[in-house]
């Protein structure tokens, strides 16, 4: 198998630009369908990804009581119910993003997604559950679609253990994505990207101090906001899958414990990773 190194050129090579004359329908109107009762703080850690990252507008779709919790952590997003008509949220909408603690009852949300949003959409996480089942409604559709799961949630929707998983990362990552016609990114210490047509790349930044309860929820934002900044998918996908780690070992070489690396504090640091890259 052919498989590529994503690096520091290609990260910069690849970064949106603005314009002094720009606005915020200039860099991306994303939405994000995420938190539940239980999980506020993804929704929240998405969306601050998001904003961080450079999107123009963050637009998130949650429950009612979860809208004070997340406004609280990210005053730049703004809100939709979850309950209201999924079309009017998804109107105008340059990307799209759902899972991250949208619980597992929700299938019915992504079945729609993936039936009616026709631009690119990152499904992660909780979203990630029942995606085998959509297997005929993700071949027909046309616009990009990019699944972000770690080796226990790529094992359920091929149906394997995650020990073959982990011991044939590039083999079906590079399956799935061929078989289904989408990007898959799979998770880990060296994160994959495989593409539709065939490409694979791999990463190489990152540290295990991003194996805690959250990072994967700012990957997904960094992810949502670079696409809708209107870079080419893989790139995108490439340069948030890198940065998310070169953040996390930038936190180390600044004398952070490993064990203390969180989500949030990522997010603090992008800024001085974005410029670095
Ligand atoms: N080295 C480098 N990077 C790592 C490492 C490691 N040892 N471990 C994890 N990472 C990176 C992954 O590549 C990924 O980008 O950290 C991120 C973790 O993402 P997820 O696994 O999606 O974690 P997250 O969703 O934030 O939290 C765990 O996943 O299993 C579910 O339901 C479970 O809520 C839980 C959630
Ligand atoms: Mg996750």
């Amino acid at each position: 198998m052919n498989v590529n190194s994503w690096s520091k050129n290609l990260v910069s090579g690849y970064w949106p630009k603005r314009e002094p004359n720009s606005h915020k329908g200039s860099h991306g109107k994303v939405g994000i369908i995420a938190g539940s009762e239980t999980m506020p703080g993804a929704a929240a850690l998405c969306a601050a990804a998001a904003v961080e990252s450079g999107a123009g507008l963050t637009t998130v779709n949650t429950l009612r009581s979860v809208i004070p919790i997340v406004a609280g952590h990210v005053p730049e997003a703004t809100f939709y119910y979850r309950d209201d008509n999924l079309n009017g949220f998804l109107e105008g909408k340059d990307a799209v993003a759902a899972g991250p603690g949208l619980g597992r009852l929700s299938d019915d949300i992504i079945e729609d997604l993936i039936t009616n949003f026709n631009g690119p959409l990152v499904i992660d996480a909780d979203g990630l559950y029942k995606l085998g089942s959509h297997e005929d409604l993700i071949r027909k559709r046309t616009a990009p679609l990019i699944i972000t799961p770690h080796a226990g949630e790529m094992a359920r929707i091929i149906n394997k253990d995650i020990e073959y998983v982990n011991s044939n990362r590039y083999e079906t990552a590079a399956k799935l994505a061929a078989d289904y016609g989408i990007y898959v990114v799979l998770k880990g210490p060296e994160t994959i990207v495989a593409e539709p047509e065939g490409g694979l790349w791999i990463n190489h930044t990152g540290n295990s101090g991003l194996a805690k309860g959250g990072t994967g929820d700012v990957l997904t934002g960094m992810m949502l906001a670079f696409i809708a900044q209107g870079t080419d998918i893989q790139p995108a996908v490439s340069n948030a899958v890198y940065l998310h780690g070169y953040a996390a070992d930038y936190l180390i070489e600044q004398g952070v414990a490993i064990e203390t690396v969180t989500g949030s504090k990522v997010i603090n640091v992008l800024s001085e990773s974005f410029q670095a890259a």
